[in-house]
């Protein structure tokens, strides 16, 4: 007999295209940092979503501003002007420097929109056919034909050909590599501070800087994608106010909706003025909808201090991540975090271990088949990581 994990699986092959690997559990409810199964088995959630639900799930302030704002106004396009799209301007440009918002719906299409932005900024206010993207290798920056081109890695690429031209992807942490690849073509370096997809690599404050020092000297854009990084995540609101920088453009998305989507493309005022009416759009991009859960999630971060939190959580995190590594320096390798994005590299197979993990209540993601990417919601307790690195050193202690 198959029991309702089974049927729902089952009837999930057969209806919904197999594009993702799946977890071997379903999620009928979530709340705070727990998820619920079908069988109303709890879980601790340190994924939250892929870094999106940073004040936990069904955030009870968020799904009010949203039942409100579903009977004053959903959406009318952006034909209109609307009085809350631009307070979200605000607040966002507030946490950041002078400049103006692009709204769209996601990471891919933020990025989409700053590569287009770019392209269109050099062309119509530089004078200059200056249109290739230059990224790290190791970078994750989406799924579209053009951000995926952009990713520093070339599976995500595979049988997808023929690829738009005008990308090229340099090694990183060489700024030898990043010199040689400047040319008179380029028009913008995009770099994530902390690459999660990538298995929680930390860009270093010297590496960033150059390369921004070398942006400037080329007149070229410096792009930070802070999809994942953004709104707290690494214990600032920009993860790369951690180190003094000023990007011409950053794009943002997964956890400005906690939950409902939404996405962003800031830039320096110059640069904005690379788009004039008309050069793009989306239908969706900030809606009612979509502004009134970023609005309520940006009052909530900075109410309840978030980025304070993510950081003191994530330093608790990394002490007893480093009991756990000293009483197993046989299987962990190494550790590594910025706030609440946290990498655990594994000397051991990785995905046992996730099984485990997973068997016994706690959610994690595996990046890179052996790295444990702890990327909870900013809420998280110290109780709860404390229960997950004993859990974990429970398992280490098995598989020794
Ligand atoms: C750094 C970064 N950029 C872009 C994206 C793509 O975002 P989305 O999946 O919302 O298109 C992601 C998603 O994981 C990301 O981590």
């Amino acid at each position: 007999m198959t029991n309702a994990f089974d049927t729902l699986k089952n009837r999930d092959a057969a209806a919904i295209m197999s594009s993702y690997g799946r977890y071997p559990l379903a999620v009928s409810r979530a709340e705070g940092c727990r998820l619920f199964d079908l069988e109303g088995r709890e879980y601790l959630d340190l994924l939250a979503g892929v870094a999106v639900t940073s004040l936990g799930h069904c955030h009870p302030e968020i799904a009010d501003a949203l039942c409100t704002q579903a009977r004053i106004l959903c959406h009318v396009s952006n034909l209109f002007y609307q009085p809350d799209q631009v307070r979200l301007a605000e607040e966002l440009i507030a946490t950041w420097q002078p400049g103006r918002v692009f709204y769209c719906n996601s990471g891919a299409e933020a990025n989409e929109g700053a590569i287009k932005l770019a392209r269109r900024f050099m062309r119509t206010v530089k004078n200059r056919d200056a249109y290739e993207i230059i990224t790290l290798t190791g970078s994750f920056h989406g799924r579209t034909l053009a951000t995926v081109t952009a990713t520093g890695q070339t599976a995500f690429r595979e049988h997808f050909h023929p690829l738009p031209g005008g990308f090229k992807s340099v090694e990183a942490g060489d700024i030898e590599a990043m010199k040689q690849a400047i040319t008179e073509k380029t028009a913008m370096v995009l770099v994530e501070i902390v690459q999660g997809e990538g298995g929680v690599n930390i860009m270093s404050a010297d590496y960033l800087t150059a390369i921004q020092n070398l942006c400037r000297e080329h007149d070229i854009l410096f792009g930070v994608d802070e999809i994942q990084t953004g709104l707290c995540r690494t214990g600032r609101f920009w993860a790369h106010q951690h180190y003094g920088l000023r990007p011409n453009i950053v794009t943002c998305a997964k956890a400005l909706g906690n939950g409902f989507p939404i996405g962003a493309v800031l830039a320096d005022t110059e640069t904005s003025n690379g788009f004039t009416p008309g050069s793009h759009a989306t239908t969706f991009g900030g809606s009612g909808l979509a502004t009134a859960a970023a609005l309520k999630t940006l009052e909530i971060m900075k109410r309840d201090k978030i980025a304070e939190r993510a950081e003191a959580m994530g330093k608790k995190t990394l002490a007893l991540i480093d009991d756990v590594m000293k009483k197993h320096p046989d299987a962990i390798d190494n550790y590594r975090g910025l706030g609440l994005m946290i990498g655990i590299e594994l000397k051991v197979p990785g995905l046992p271990v996730w099984q485990k993990l997973l068997d016994r209540g706690f959610v994690c993601n595996l990046a890179k088949g052996k790295v444990l990417r702890l990327i909870p919601p900013l809420i998280i307790e110290e109780d709860d990581i404390a229960r997950f690195t004993q859990a974990l050193s429970d398992i280490l202690d098995e598989t020794a």
